[in-house]
């Protein structure tokens, strides 16, 4: 582990979401100033001068380029058309559903089903990393006769007050206020990666603890704050879906399902230390009865101690089986800001690859530190499940450049010279040893490649065959060649056990964002089901809703959306009473 003695660091405090207020213009000192801002510059490089951070351009709120109600789609010239695009909000379309979709076998729950999509939907002019696109909510209903789409901005400080706005993004800023009239503030919150659904609660989430609370019927934007000792978060909280009980009927599972629990994994210092050896788990619990906006509160289940202090520990995306919780201990390490072209927080420091994880038994709150012989940074865990052997997790892996992909200089290139290989490593399938009867666990995860040279994220599958032993697909998108393809072009169904390619489905120009998984119903065969996407057509310069069988991967049906809906990491599913947070 590097220490960061030497560099300017930022510091897990400077996650700190919540606006406030300066009583003066000096933004130095103002930023310098604010609790966990503080620490942020804790360890100062002598020679850097903080003023050369601030963008020295104004910026000011980027006028829309888009089409709107369909009829004139005019192309951008933007990245690929569908990146650094911004979005005319807000916006409500509803289309007649096509007899192709009306007479699919499991229209009846694809007709009751509703898909949310966080979008960075709104980019404001000196916004160029692409994940700090401001968050946008997209919402598809489906119904007997139509299909709907209403499209609405979370209103943060950033996306209402840009003009005053110093913007802190993880690659973009601090940006300089371009109105000087204004009282500038600190804009740091924007949930923009995935949601979560608790409780009657809608959240935004991200993978620090800034997250934002929706309605989800009107998808206004609600007062909400998550009451954690931390202030990094998990974007894709590890959420038990009561869904795998061999031995319950059908009915029983389904009733169940409400009884989510959702553990998240955070760093837990004692101190508001910046480098901690303390890794806690804990639960999300709503709370209802609360004077002030704390509505979401975790509370600490499992604490442990690790070997060696960590700089930003973080983990994405942990998994859940019926009696552990897996996390991979992912962590930021510095690296030296000067003259690297980068801005906002990976200007500081990037992922580092590491082979650290805690894994809490939930039927005693114990937690063991194991260590993989695979070291890299996970983008993705998805269906992980108990077999004799022990847990077994699948992990979309990449490497320490991987976030510095989203940066437009580093699209551009991309897209002229793909190198997947830069960003991601093989995905790889690990198994946590538990020893059967003691169910004590194992030091040491053994991982295998899981496709060899398939390159995928975004995974999705069933969530009714969330945590299940014999689960045997998942779904995910994929560039159709590592050596041509310019972005995610292909949809893919695969084995879970043996990672064999089954299915797949591209066509000339289209790009995609994550499929969704549409159950037909909880006692369906496991491909039996509508995967939703939405694709983007860059010859048409215009966005589109797919459906496709699950089971062949067939496209049952299109609906052009005549506007571009910018790339987007999550969204979520909600069928009938229950919502699926993915994974
Ligand atoms: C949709 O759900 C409602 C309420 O559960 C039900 O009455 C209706 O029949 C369902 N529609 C279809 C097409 O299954
Ligand atoms: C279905 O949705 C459309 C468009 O929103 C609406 O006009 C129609 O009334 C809805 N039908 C039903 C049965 O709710
Ligand atoms: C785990 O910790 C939580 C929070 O302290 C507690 O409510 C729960 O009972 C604990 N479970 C066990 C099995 O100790």
């Amino acid at each position: 582990m590097r220490t960061p003695s030497s560099f300017l660091v930022i510091t897990a405090a400077a996650f700190l979401g919540d606006p406030v207020q300066a009583d003066t213009y000096d933004v130095e000192a103002m930023i310098r100033e604010q609790d966990g801002f503080k620490l942020f510059f804790s360890a100062v490089n002598e020679t850097m001068d903080f003023k050369q951070l601030l963008g020295q351009e104004t910026h000011r709120k980027q006028t829309v380029a888009n089409a709107n109600d369909g009829s004139d789609v005019s192309r951008s010239d933007d990245l690929l058309g569908f990146l650094f695009n911004s979005m005319e909000l807000p916006k409500s379309l509803t289309f007649p559903l096509s007899d192709a979709t009306m007479s699919w076998r499991g229209a009846a729950s694809l007709l009751n089903s509703t898909v949310y999509r966080n979008i960075p939907g709104l980019f404001p002019e000196g916004m160029d990393y692409f994940f700090d696109g401001l968050a946008s909510i997209a919402r598809f209903s489906f119904n007997e006769t139509h299909m709907s789409m209403e499209v609405k901005a979370y209103e943060s400080s950033a996306e209402e007050q840009w003009e005053s706005c110093i913007f802190f993004g993880t690659g973009t800023g601090p940006t300089r206020p371009s109105d000087d009239s204004a009282q500038p503030q600190l804009c740091f919150k924007n949930p923009v990666v995935n949601m979560l659904p608790l409780g009657d609660q809608m959240w935004l989430t991200i993978d620090t603890r800034s997250w934002g609370r929706i309605d989800p019927v009107t998808l206004d934007t609600l007062e909400g704050i998550v009451d954690v000792p931390s202030s990094i978060l998990n974007a894709h909280p590890a959420c038990d879906s009561h869904y795998y009980q061999p031995s319950g009927s059908p009915a029983e599972r389904s009733s169940n399902a409400q009884a989510r629990e959702c553990f998240v994994q955070y760093p837990c210092p004692i101190d508001k230390e910046v480098f901690s050896d303390q890794v806690c788990v804990g639960q999300l619990v709503p709370h209802y009865n609360t004077s002030n906006e704390k509505l979401l509160h975790v509370e600490e289940f499992s604490r442990s101690t690790l070997p060696a202090k960590k700089f930003l520990q973080q983990s994405h995306s942990p998994c859940i089986t019926p009696n552990f919780v897996v996390s991979k201990l992912d962590e930021f390490d510095p690296i030296n800001p000067v003259g690297n072209g980068k801005a906002g927080i990976l200007k500081f420091v990037h992922q580092g690859e590491v082979n650290e994880w805690m894994v809490m038994d939930r039927r005693t709150n114990q937690s063991y530190i194991v260590y993989s012989d695979e070291a890299f940074v996970n983008n993705h865990f998805w269906n992980c499940y108990e077999s004799n052997e022990g847990i077994v997790v699948q992990s979309v892996t990449a490497t320490s450049d991987y976030l510095d992909i989203y940066f437009r200089s580093n699209l551009e290139e991309f897209s002229m010279k793909p190198d997947w290989w830069k960003y991601f490593k093989q995905p790889i399938e690990c198994v946590v040893p538990v020893e059967a009867g003691s169910g004590t666990v194992g030091e040491a995860v053994k991982c295998k490649t899981l496709s060899q040279d398939l390159v995928f994220d975004y995974p999705t599958f069933n969530p009714y065959f969330k945590m299940n032993p014999d689960a045997k697909y998942f779904y995910a998108i994929a560039p159709i060649s590592t050596e041509t393809s310019i972005f995610f072009d292909r949809l893919v169904k695969i084995d879970m056990k043996s990672g064999a390619l089954l299915s797949e489905w591209a066509r000339a120009d289209v790009y995609l964002t994550e499929a969704n998984f549409i159950p037909t119903g909880v006692d369906a065969a496991e491909d039996d089901g509508v995967l939703f996407a939405v694709g983007y057509d860059a010859s048409q310069g215009s966005s589109m809703v797919l459906l496709f069988d699950a089971s062949t991967l067939r496209l049952i049906d299109e609906y052009p959306l005549g506007l571009v809906v910018p790339f987007h990491a999550h969204g979520l599913v909600c069928v009938e009473e229950n919502c699926f947070p993915n994974p």
